[in-house]
């Protein structure tokens, strides 16, 4: 048996929740949507949701009605999932690849500066792996600029940063639900913000562009969530607290039990932060590939997020991205590794996993 790199802890709770929703045939943007963003959004700590059908929906429809169009320049990370960076190609817009910190693999709040021009219109931080980006210094650097900041925080539900939720740092925060999240809908997002005219333009953007019904004020997409999973994030939203313990305290016996051992560098953790470890992730000094293998062959779940920076791929490519754009996010797509750290591990599994990261190390 693989012990999975991701497992959706699902309960009763949340069987129960879909069942009444199909048995009250509000199946669409009914009450439960609307509960789960209030409820959502309080829990942040802002003042407004609009859930969506996924974290790319919220990316994309939150950069649009920030009003992000051709021309504009959007600093991001290269170090992430894809859809970061294609919400900019989607407004037209330019990504503009600011390198990593290597020991978080967040956004370099230095490298950030360093992209600034006239042209530069927005932020996108990225939370990765549940760790919160250096908000003080970026928040500082987006006032200084007069940038828009948005934070991706589809890997960092509960995640703080001095002591407040990230997703309340920017005017507009995505956040995502999909199945391996450290809590999820299935398929599922929401965006967050305190402006109620932003809020406003998300909510028709999500629903064809609808201001009232078959009123269509612009064109745009289906991008709504269903009350079946707003159900799910309802009862999932209960547990994120314990769901996020239970991380926290996987990757601590991780962490004692690796640290040390010759050839890896387990997970940096910044000060003052709440890592919630949506992955645990460790650095690879050599030979990375051939440990995944071994991992793999002997029933442990790793995997690497993510292989290649996001300007290596074809369509980054294409519009002239190159080797050596970002340094730090390629040496970090070879060395990174992350081993399961979700909360639905037994004792048993932690065991193993340890065990084979050791065995690995001494037979590589
Ligand atoms: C950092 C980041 N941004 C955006 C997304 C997109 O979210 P979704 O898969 O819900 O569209 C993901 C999902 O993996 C992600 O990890």
């Amino acid at each position: 048996m693989v012990i999975p790199i991701s497992k959706p802890s699902i309960g009763k709770e949340e069987i129960d929740a879909v069942v009444s929703v199909l048995r009250s045939g509000n199946l669409v943007q009914g009450e439960k949507v609307r509960e789960f963003e209030i409820d959502f959004s309080r829990y942040v700590g802002a003042k407004f949701g609009v859930a969506v059908s996924s974290g790319t929906a919220a990316l994309q429809i939150g950069l649009q009605a920030l009003g992000l169009k051709k021309g504009d320049e959007v600093i991001t990370t290269p170090f992430s999932f894809a859809s970061t960076a294609n919400a900019v190609l989607h407004c037209e817009a330019k990504p503009v690849f600011a390198d990593i910190d290597p020991r978080t693999f967040n956004i370099d709040p230095v490298k950030i500066k360093e992209c600034l021009t006239e042209r530069t219109k927005a932020v996108i931080c990225v939370h990765l792996y549940g760790q919160p980006c250096e908000m003080d210094q970026i928040v500082k650097t987006c006032r200084y600029a007069g940038a828009e900041l948005i934070e991706d925080a589809a890997q960092a539900v509960g995640a703080e940063y001095k002591g407040k939720k990230v997703g309340g740092f920017s005017r507009l925060s995505a956040f995502s639900f999909y199945a391996t999240k450290n809590i999820t809908t299935g398929e599922g997002g929401m965006i967050l913000t305190g402006s109620e005219e932003l809020a406003e333009k998300a909510s028709i953007m999500r629903n064809q562009g609808q201001s009232r019904p078959y009123r269509h004020e612009i064109i745009s997409y289906n991008f709504r969530m269903t009350d079946m999973q707003a159900s799910i994030g309802i009862e999932q939203l209960k547990k994120v607290e314990a769901l996020n313990s239970k991380r926290i305290e996987n990757a601590g016996f991780l962490t004692d039990s690796l640290s040390g051992l010759e050839g890896i560098q387990i997970p940096f953790v910044q000060k003052g932060v709440k890592h919630v470890f949506h992955q645990y992730t460790i650095k690879v000094e050599k030979n990375r590939d051939r440990l995944l293998e071994y991992l793999n062959h002997h029933g442990i779940g790793a995997k690497v997020y993510y292989p290649e920076p996001i300007y290596r791929q074809p369509p980054y490519e294409r519009m002239g991205f190159r080797k050596g754009c970002c340094p730090l996010a390629e040496e970090a797509s070879e060395k990174v590794l992350s081993l399961p750290v979700h909360p639905l591990l037994t004792e048993k599994d932690l065991d193993k996993i340890v065990k084979i990261v050791r065995d690995g190390l001494s037979s590589a």
